[in-house]
């Protein structure tokens, strides 16, 4: 399994697979030390392939017993996680028996115990550390799966599908039999065999049909059970409503488990979750949470359709199924909270704040990964480790992709192309480009608009595009020349990029703020007030005429809604950026004008420039923002400075400590000048949440409490009574939203002791809350009692803490990947000691769980981008790393290329 030669796996090497399985039965009794699989496959040569008539099985940490072809025994050659069986006949039935050991499994992948139970997760190649078998996304067959356990330490037997029949066995044991009338991967293979309890509910289906729905926890959980539920209920109507695709099963199953690597899982039927994204209720869970369970639960019924009825050919599509399911699981967000509105203007105000939320994602995260080592295109040329290749880009930048093909196809054209895709594609494994390719067929009457070939060039393209704008007013005539062009860096794995489609939504505002008719030279009648410009070549003109003639040039509103994951280099004056702020009729760019306002200051302090006057204009305009009627969830997106990790991805040479000195500054500074208006606005936001009465954490009151709880972070920054009103926020508060922002508000400040203590002992015993109080001890600008000592010592305490657990994910997430990933002025501490800390975890978490330490590995990704001093440590400690013998081939990866 661990291997120094890293091998390359590459897109273009596709082979059909040459033998094809139908039927997979298999018996399973578990045991933590002993689990014995028996596996019956009903095989057949691939009429499709050329190969070498030879049967070739992957298997890992697997035990051999035994094996038959046909009933008669047969041996294998087992050997590099293979079994190879030469001279096979064309269709036969292979059985296999295997054992491996689910008590010493701590990578997570394959049949693993969590506590209180045995689980599995098979993507994306866990199923071969199951039982040997192709274990490839477009070999689909039909499974019935027969589990048996010890009955009283594991009562509940799952699997997937419709259950068929279960009883008792000798010694203590009983069994369960599981059928999945669908055809369907390896990857989507799982079991749970645990002690645990559902809440259940039936529905119809907009058909007709009945299905049972389930929701299993841990005894003690079922108070948390009910928001995702909900969820999964709404789910479902959603995806009848907008795509018209109906839940196939009888049965569909979430069940949650406290260990687990990635946030949720699709299983066929049997979605297994980690906790973090079920267990949900008001005085465990804040108002971000819940609305994280609402979405994970839409994701991975989503994925029911959009990758378990067709699912992909090989692992370089991934983002045929996971970009599609992202974009799916955020509209639904967004149709959610404009259900959940009571106006238009705040439905679309909502919709605003979800995308926003989702762009500083994308910026955050996805952006500097296209920009360091790991930059790769959505869908990937070469990998040496499928998970590491889980990534942001796949997912977010895949969403994109896919919400393009929307802006362009328009609503309608695009569910024409969903049903296309589905009509052609339903129980396949297919590509990218199957999914492109019905979007043009479904469209074709659309004429050029349909014509997706040069815009298939962003699922081969890596890197972020740069697109600049250019304007020519003519005042005279009324003419307006926008001159757009784009450009992406090279890369190290495409030195040449070449022009992309990018679709770019526009606005033009007068003189009073309202939109101008947008009419192409050349256009006659009725004109739109917002239009798509497809921009196809590396630079084009568009102009506009008919605009009010004799006056100042319209202000350009471009790439309204972030109509493309693109860098806009605009050429907008302070003036204008504070005029589309007040006045865009998009309020993702008024939104977005604010967010460029503030980047310009802190470029300009970052230079050394006191920006005086730019920081009162900015100061002048939050506070018109906080004052003005608006949604309150959109004043606090308004009212929040951009990230570290967006400043510094717009900057050369990153100086982290000092970005972070400069935002606080500038924080303080605003909390200064609107210090009156966030103490009124704090207060009333109180008194109207008391009038509404019990906690709900729907968009409304979740908004008044995100604004409410900025008012205040914005208050502690100050001296004042900030802290006092925090410490009585903290006591009184009877929901964790409220308790838990105003813990984070005293210990960014550094006065955070006492409360911290107390929280702890409230908590001690809800794993996902201590989490939290791990997370935000880990990512605080001070330590809790604002004293010298060196950050990094603080953090050490916490791995040592009684209540860390280096083998529980989301417990080793919430200190060592937040310290290194999310606080980036204390990793970056001048005497390396972040780094050398890193380097020990990296390794540690290595023989542990490969995929969290890559996952770790990779907050070095940027290094190169570091001032020298800080490189220069920053490289020693990635060396340290690449340096040791036996490394995963997951962690290799990552290094290698870091260092490459
Ligand atoms: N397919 C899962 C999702 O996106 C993510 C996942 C990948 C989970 C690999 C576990 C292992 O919903
Ligand atoms: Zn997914």
């Amino acid at each position: 399994m661990r291997t120094d030669q890293p091998v390359t796996i590459r897109r273009l090497d596709y082979q059909v697979p040459a033998y094809l399985v139908d039927t997979v039965e298999l018996d399973i009794a578990l045991d933590s030390e002993r689990t014995i699989v028996e596996a019956k496959l009903g095989i057949r040569r691939n009429p499709a392939s050329t190969a070498p008539r030879m049967l070739v099985l992957d298997g890992e940490a697997l035990e051999f017993i035994l094996a038959t072809l046909d009933g008669q025994p047969v041996t294998p050659v087992i050997a590099d996680n293979r079994f190879t069986l030469a001279d096979v006949p064309d269709s036969f039935t292979l059985v296999t028996v295997s054992a491996n050991k689910p008590s010493a499994n701590t990578t997570l992948s394959g049949l693993f115990m969590s506590k209180n139970g045995f689980f599995t997760q098979c993507e994306a190649e866990g199923f071969r550390r199951i039982t040997y078998f192709p274990d490839r996304p477009d070999v689909m067959a039909r499974y019935r799966v027969r589990l048996s356990a010890d009955k009283a330490r594991y009562p509940v037997l799952l699997g997937n599908g419709n259950l068929l029949e279960q009883g008792e066995l000798p010694g203590g044991r009983h069994y369960a039999v599981w059928d999945d009338p669908f055809l369907k991967p390896s990857y989507l293979f799982a079991l749970v065999a645990a002690d645990l309890v559902c809440e259940e509910q039936t529905i119809t289906t907009n058909t007709g049909r009945t299905a049972l729905l389930q929701v299993w926890v841990e005894n003690g959980d079922l108070d948390k059970t009910h928001h995702a539920m909900e969820s999964l209920i709404n789910s479902i109507r959603w995806d009848e409503q907008r795509f018209g695709l109906e839940l196939d099963l009888d049965r569909f199953m979430i069940v949650a488990v406290s260990d687990f690597n990635m946030g949720a899982m699709e299983n066929k039927g049997l979605n297994i979750f980690n906790t973090k994204f079920v267990l949900a209720n008001p005085q465990v869970a804040t108002d971000i949470d819940f609305a994280n369970v609402e979405s994970v639960v839409g994701h991975e019924y989503f994925h029911n359709w959009t990758g378990n009825r067709v699912t992909c050919r090989d692992w370089f599509q991934l983002s045929l199924k996971e970009g599609l399911t992202v974009f799916r699981d955020q509209e639904f967000s967004m149709d959610m909270i404009a259900a959940a509105a009571p106006n238009a203007a705040v439905a679309a105000s909502g919709k605003a704040v979800k995308r926003i939320d989702d762009v500083r994602t994308l910026r955050a995260a996805q952006f500097p990964e296209d920009a360091g080592p790991m930059s790769h295109p959505i869908r990937p040329d070469e990998y040496q480790e499928i998970n590491n290749f889980y990534t942001a880009t796949v997912y977010e930048k895949g969403s994109e992709i896919i919400r393009m093909q929307q802006t362009i196809l328009g609503r309608d054209g695009f569910r024409r192309g969903m049903d296309e895709y589905f009509r052609r594609h339903d129980g396949q494994a297919v590509t990218c480009d199957d999914f492109v390719a019905a979007m043009e067929a479904a469209n074709a009457h659309l004429g050029e608009t349909a014509d997706l070939s040069l815009f298939r060039r962003w699922y081969s393209q890596s890197g972020t595009p740069v697109l600049s704008a250019e304007r020519e007013w003519d005042g005279n005539t009324g003419r307006l020349t926008i001159t757009l062009s784009q450009h992406t860096a090279p890369s190290v794995s495409q030195p040449v990029k070449l022009p992309l489609h990018i679709p770019v939504v526009i606005g033009l505002l007068g003189a009073d703020g309202a939109d101008l008719p947008l009419r192409l030279d050349g256009e006659s009648g009725p004109a739109p007030t917002e239009r798509v410009l497809h921009l196809k070549e590396a630079k084009q003109s568009f102009t506009f005429t008919g605009l009010p003639a004799g006056e100042a040039m319209p202000v350009p509103s471009l790439l309204r809604g972030f109509s493309a994951p693109v860098v806009l280099d605009h050429d907008l004056r302070v003036e204008e950026l504070a005029f589309l702020m007040a006045h865009d009729s998009d309020a993702f760019n008024r939104w977005e004008a604010g967010q460029q306002l503030m980047l310009s200051v802190i470029h300009a302090r970052l230079r050394g420039e006191d920006a005086g006057l730019q920081t009162s204009a900015l100061v002048e305009a939050m506070h018109r923002t906080l004052e003005a009627d608006l949604d309150p969830a959109f004043v606090e997106v308004a009212l929040t400075l951009p990230d570290e990790a967006y400043i510094a991805e717009t900057l050369d040479v990153v100086d982290a400590p000092a970005i972070a000195r400069v935002r606080d500054e500038l924080k303080r500074q605003v909390a200064t000048g609107l210090e009156d208006s966030l103490r009124a606005r704090y207060t009333a936001l109180g008194v109207a949440l008391a009038a509404a009465g019990e906690y709900r954490p729907d968009p409304a009151s979740a908004g008044r409490r995100g604004l409410r709880n900025l008012c205040l972070r914005y208050l502690t920054e100050i001296e004042g009574d900030g802290l006092q009103l925090a410490r009585e926020q903290y006591a009184a508060a009877t929901n964790m939203t409220d308790r838990f922002a105003a813990l984070t508000a005293l210990a960014h400040a550094g006065a955070a002791t006492a409360e911290l203590a107390d929280f702890f002992q409230r908590y001690e015993n809800e794993a996902l809350v201590l989490d939290k109080w791990f997370t935000l001890q880990s990512t605080a600008a001070r330590v809790p009692d604002g004293s010298s000592q060196p950050f990094v010592l603080h953090v050490l305490g916490l791995l040592k803490h009684a209540a860390f657990n280096l083998r529980n994910p989301n417990r080793a997430r919430s200190v060592i990947l937040q310290f290194c990933m999310n606080n980036p002025r204390h990793f970056h501490a001048d005497d390396g000691s972040g780094y050398q800390l890193w380097a020990e975890y990296v390794l540690r978490l290595d023989s542990l769980n490969p995929q969290i330490a890559a996952r770790l590995a990779r907050s070095m990704d940027r290094w190169r981008r570091h001032t020298p001093e800080r490189q220069a440590r920053m490289r020693e400690a990635l060396q340290r790393v690449a340096d040791k013998p036996e490394l995963s081939p997951d962690v290799r990866e990552i290094v290698g290329k870091a260092l490459g």
